[in-house]
Order: C-alpha cells, then sequence, then structure tokens
C-alpha cells in the first residue's frame, strides 16, 4: 500500500465523512413532502383542524389555527398563528394562545378594538381581541366545560395576554363553544354567536365592551340537525353587487354533513344587531360546499369596508382527518374564498370563487379553445404538462349530445379523481373511489355529488389542484366542491372523457400554479 494511496484514501474518508455529518444536520425539505400541499396553507409540522380568529390587521391577515403543537394527532389544542400580507404567502409564528393549567384553547375569533372598548389598548392605539372557548376536559367524575374567554395583544398578535378574569361566559355546560365575534352597526355594540352543538341552536349576545354579554336571541333547530352543530358564522352581503343586503348565518354539522361526517350549512336572512331572521321556510338546508372536506370555515374580520368577505375553512372531515396519510404535518387550509350572494331561480344563495390572489402564482396559461375531445386530449398530452400536481384547470363547454362528461386529473397508471357532470341525473359530482391512495379509513373513497342545473347547458368548471386537493367551483362558484386526494407517485395526466354522446367545443386554460415555497416572501422561521 503506498503513502499516497493511503493518504488519499484517508483524507476521502474525513471528507465522506464531514459531509455525512454535513448531511445528518441537513433538514429534510420542509416543505416538500409528496402530499405537501404547495399554495394552501400547511403547519410545518403536527396537526391542525379549525382556522380561528381570522382578522386583517395593519396591512396582514392573521390566520390562527386549532393546533397540537406537540404531535400530529388531536390534542393539547392551542391556537397557532401565521400571517400573509398577500393571503398566498404564510409565516408560521410561535404558538398564540397555548394550552394552559389543563384548560384547551378551542375555536374562536378575533377582532380589532378600534376604539379600546375592552379597556385592553395602550397608547391609545386599536388592539386585537380574541375570543375563545377554554375547554376543560372530563377528569372521572367531573364532566367537561367549556367557556368563552379573552386574550389581547398590543403589538400586532406577537404576544397574548389571557384576561384575567376569564371566563367571560359560563352557562357551566360540556358543550358550549366557537365564539364568533365581531361589531355591529346596527346595535353600535359587540355581537356573539356560540353554539348549543346538542341543542343544535346558536345563542346571539351583545356586549359593549367584550367583557360583560347578556342574551339577545337564538336560532334553531332548522335544516340540518344530524350531528352537533359547532363553528357558527353570521356576515352580511350584497345581494347581485347591489345596495341591498342580506346576513348569511353558517353553521357546521358533525356529524350529519350532506356528504357524511363533517358539513356546512348555511340560512339566507336578515339581522337587525339582535336576531336573526332565516328569510326561508325551516327545514330548508343549503349546503356551502358539496365535497367531504370543508369544514368550520370562518371569514376574516377587520376586512376594509365593503369588500365582500373571504373565508377559509378547514379542508378536512372528523370521519378520517387522523388517519390521512401526510407527515409530520396533518390538516391544511381551503384556499381563500371571495364570496357573494347571487339571485338564482331557486333563490338567494351563496357564490364562492378563490380569491384574486392566486393570479401572482399563475404560471402562463396553456390556452385551447374550440376543442373536440380527441383534439383536446392530442393537445394536453404534449403540453409537456404532464408532471405537476399543482395548477388550476378552467374549462366550459356546451354538454352537446353528452351524457356524461367531465375530467379525469392526477391520472396515473390506472387511478385518477374524476371531475365530471351527469347530465341525466343533473349532478355535478367528484369521484376519488380510485384517486390513488383511499384505504387508509372506509369513509374516504367516495362519489360526492351535488345537483346543477344548467339553464344555458354550458357549464364551468374551475378546478383547483395541489397535490392532495382538489377544489372544483361549478357555474361561477354557485357550487363549491372540496376533497382531498392522495394520488399515486410518479407522473399525473390530465384527460377530458365523454359518455353516451359528444360535448360541444371545448375551451380550456390551464395554468400551473407556482410554488409559494420557492420565491422570496415564502414561509421561513
Ligand atoms: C370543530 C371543533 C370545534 C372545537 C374544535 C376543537 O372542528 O370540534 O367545535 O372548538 O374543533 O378542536
Amino acid at each position: 500500500m503506498s503513502d499516497r494511496w493511503f493518504m488519499k484514501t484517508f483524507l476521502l474518508s474525513i471528507g465522506l465523512a464531514l459531509v455525512g455529518l454535513a448531511g445528518l444536520d441537513t433538514p429534510a425539505p420542509t416543505y416538500d413532502q409528496p402530499y405537501r400541499p404547495q399554495y394552501h396553507f400547511s403547519p410545518r409540522k403536527n396537526w391542525t383542524n379549525d382556522p380561528n380568529g381570522l382578522v386583517y390587521f395593519a396591512g396582514e391577515y392573521h390566520l390562527f389555527f386549532q393546533y397540537n403543537p406537540f404531535g400530529d394527532e388531536w390534542g393539547h389544542m392551542s391556537w397557532g398563528h401565521s400571517v400573509s400580507q398577500d393571503l398566498l404567502h404564510w409565516h408560521e409564528l410561535p404558538v398564540a394562545l397555548p394550552e394552559q393549567n389543563g384548560i384547551m384553547i378551542f375555536t374562536g375569533s378575533t377582532v380589532v378594538d378600534q376604539g379600546n372598548t375592552s379597556g385592553f389598548c395602550s397608547r391609545g392605539k386599536p388592539c386585537l381581541v380574541a375570543v375563545y372557548t377554554g375547554h376543560t376536559p372530563a377528569n372521572g367524575a367531573r364532566r367537561a366545560l367549556q367557556t368563552q374567554n379573552l386574550a389581547y395583544s398590543n403589538d400586532k398578535g406577537r404576544t397574548w395576554a389571557k384576561y384575567a378574569g376569564n371566563p367571560v361566559l359560563n352557562l357551566n355546560l360540556p358543550d358550549f363553544r366557537d365564539p364568533k365575534v365581531f361589531w355591529s352597526e346596527q346595535s353600535k355594540r359587540w355581537v356573539m354567536l356560540v353554539s348549543l352543538p346538542d341543542d343544535h341552536k346558536v345563542r346571539i349576545y351583545g356586549s359593549p365592551n367584550l367583557r360583560n354579554w347578556e342574551q339577545l336571541s337564538e336560532f334553531g333547530p332548522a335544516g340540518a340537525t344530524g350531528g352537533q352543530w359547532e363553528c357558527p358564522e353570521l356576515f352580511e352581503m350584497q345581494v347581485n353587487g347591489t345596495s341591498d343586503t342580506r346576513w348569511v348565518l353558517k353553521v357546521g354539522l358533525n356529524p350529519g354533513g350532506l356528504q357524511g361526517g363533517s358539513g356546512e350549512q348555511y340560512f339566507v336572512g336578515r339581522f337587525d344587531g339582535r336576531r336573526f331572521v332565516n328569510d326561508n321556510p325551516p327545514a330548508l338546508t343549503l349546503w356551502t360546499d358539496y365535497g367531504k372536506d370543508c369544514y368550520c370555515a370562518l371569514t376574516f374580520n377587520g376586512l376594509p369596508r365593503g369588500q365582500a368577505p373571504i373565508m377559509i375553512g378547514w379542508m378536512n372531515n372528523w370521519q378520517y382527518a387522523a388517519a390521512i396519510p401526510t407527515s409530520p404535518w396533518r390538516g391544511q387550509m381551503t384556499f381563500p374564498r371571495r364570496l357573494s350572494l347571487r339571485s338564482t331561480p331557486d333563490g338567494i344563495r351563496l357564490f364562492q370563487q378563490p380569491t384574486d390572489s392566486l393570479q401572482h402564482l399563475r404560471e402562463p396559461p396553456v390556452n385551447l379553445t374550440d376543442q373536440s375531445v380527441d383534439q383536446l386530449n392530442r393537445n394536453l398530452s404534449s403540453a409537456a404538462f404532464g408532471k405537476t400536481r399543482t395548477f388550476e384547470l378552467r374549462s366550459t363547454f356546451p354538454l352537446g349530445a353528452a351524457q356524461e362528461v367531465g375530467w379525469k386529473i392526477l391520472a396515473h397508471d390506472g387511478s385518477s379523481t374524476i371531475v365530471g357532470y351527469d347530465t341525466q341525473a343533473r349532478q355535478l359530482f367528484v369521484d376519488r373511489t380510485h384517486s390513488g391512495v383511499v384505504g387508509f379509513h372506509r369513509d374516504f373513497p367516495v362519489r360526492t355529488a351535488a345537483p346543477l342545473s344548467l339553464s344555458g347547458k354550458l357549464l364551468r368548471l374551475d378546478i383547483l389542484v395541489d397535490r392532495c386537493s382538489v377544489e372544483v367551483f361549478a357555474d361561477a362558484g354557485r357550487i363549491a366542491m372540496t376533497n382531498l386526494v392522495f394520488p399515486m407517485a410518479g407522473e399525473q395526466k390530465i384527460e377530458f372523457y365523454s359518455k353516451g354522446g359528444q360535448p360541444g367545443p371545448i375551451s380550456v386554460e390551464l395554468s400551473e400554479v407556482r410554488s409559494i415555497y420557492s420565491q422570496k416572501g415564502a414561509n421561513s422561521f
């Protein structure tokens, strides 16, 4: 063995050892796991469920979220915290409100106290006040207790103090939760909605200062009552963009949602600052989303006056939330949606569209107009678009003679997610029974459907795909359908299909959506 050879080998092994050590120190890519959403919010690690305390303040959108700081299953519920200036790039901050003294921090809302009505704001400046449910779990003979509580921040949400006089509302009940608070211009006071889950009721309270609350009214039971009512919401909206307004009262339902497990319904009516009056017969049930995976959606407080509400939901379902195959995080949010109320032949209905902020992430689109099915599929397969799993697909087509028509997306080796329309049943549907990994829970492989009559027989489908989610907005947002999917690894195809006849000429705009993590300003810690 020559000395030179020995020296070379020695140096090489030291080099390799150093590289190895460095390798050990190099964390795995934080946001590039196969199912990691690339333009939807997900926490860096651990469990999340409902969005909480959505508020716009001093140029920042705050997204708090039900969070377990210690693991990827539900527990130790606290408020995680993220901020964004554009509703796209989220900067995750330390936990805002941790579990303390055995009291978990359940869902709630945050308001901007402009006039220091609470007395919590310092230096004459507006402050943030969070209103949340404190949940003390049952212990032996002692049953659980849920009460409403306050915390406040004078530094743009960076640090929080819990109010020493908590709780501010206590009915000594084990189920009494999810306060949604907003400032009522009508009655010039704070209004809080809280759910009485098993009674299928929403209690409405009023307060001049966020500390002392008096009951104003109650709403429910009405609509669907198959499970517990949770996460109530109430907001005013213009009808058809005019000065005529209505109030939307939304409430989560678990179980008992339309597609099984968690789902959300809404009521359209009037609110005078005290009482919500439903415009429709109590038995009429209107669903906000027809998929399985949009729950406890919340709108932002503090948006500039006159701006349409922006809503974010938890993209999951309690049936299988603990079993979804993602790691080291579990749970993610929907893309933010701009809401509108529009008159339809059936009455006034809620419409949803992804917020315009998406345009900042769109790559230049592939535009294909007036195509036959064959032409379109040939063009799509040669568009070298196959590999992306993060895209927006907008298409419009007359139904023509087709009996069933639509898209097979995230297709790989026999598996795909189908977004289709059944012209006989007049139903929009998403079929994920053969979408890839579906066996982790028996309630996962399903087909979700929504009634959709098309007067002009022209279907417009806008689909957002982000690695493990498919959000469909049909007919300009009249139907929203949100579903998780866990496709097989490898190249993914997009294909148009029709059965029983040909549709009319198809027009498509297909844009890859850039990752929020690959740009300046992306999440950083
Ligand atoms: C809804 C919910 C809320 C509760 C929270 C607890 O998903 O059950 O009612 O506040 O989750 O994490």
